[in-house]
């Protein structure tokens, strides 16, 4: 997808954001904005620190194929990984990292994009592809523009 695909997706999703009653709202409409528009995209969903239980993440707004994996430890899996380091992970081949749960027998590779709300991990953003290595510099800085956009929306509106 050409990057100003990605910036005209962006800016309506600031639009959203702007609209949105609700973070779940925003979380909502996001994903199913995503899975839509980039046919890469084929699991797009997020996960977030559930505050009763700060080691676990808890599945949140998602679009694709059901997942066992409604509460993962942040020492578990590429989406505990993401969230307990604070920094991206991508992976060009699910079958060749060892941390990787899985979730879809399709599903080649994967983005998990931390957001950060006050310097604190609050959650992330998880795309998976069923194309290998579906996600270069380009779909990376557009995911974490997306999961930047969702802490802020959080930091200023709660
Ligand atoms: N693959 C993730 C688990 C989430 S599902 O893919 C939706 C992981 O390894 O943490």
């Amino acid at each position: 997808m050409p990057a100003v695909a990605h910036s005209a997706l962006l800016f309506d999703l600031e639009i959203v954001a702007s609209h949105a009653a609700s973070s779940q709202e925003l979380m909502q409409t996001m994903v199913h904005r995503l899975a839509e528009s980039l046919p890469v995209f084929n699991w797009v969903g997020f996960y977030m620190i559930d505050p009763a239980e700060p080691s676990m993440l808890q599945l949140g707004p998602f679009v694709g194929a059901p997942t066992e994996h409604v509460r993962i430890p942040l020492d578990k899996g590429i989406c505990g990984a993401a969230a307990a380091t604070g920094k991206t992970i991508v992976v060009d081949d699910v079958q060749s990292d060892p941390r990787y749960l899985a979730c879809s027998l399709e599903t080649r590779s994967e983005i998990v994009a931390p957001i950060y709300v006050r310097g604190k991990v609050v959650g992330e953003l998880d795309i998976d592809s069923h194309s290998r290595a579906a996600f270069g510099p380009a779909e990376r800085e557009f995911v974490e523009r997306c999961a930047a956009l969702v802490g802020q929306y959080l930091e200023t509106r709660g």
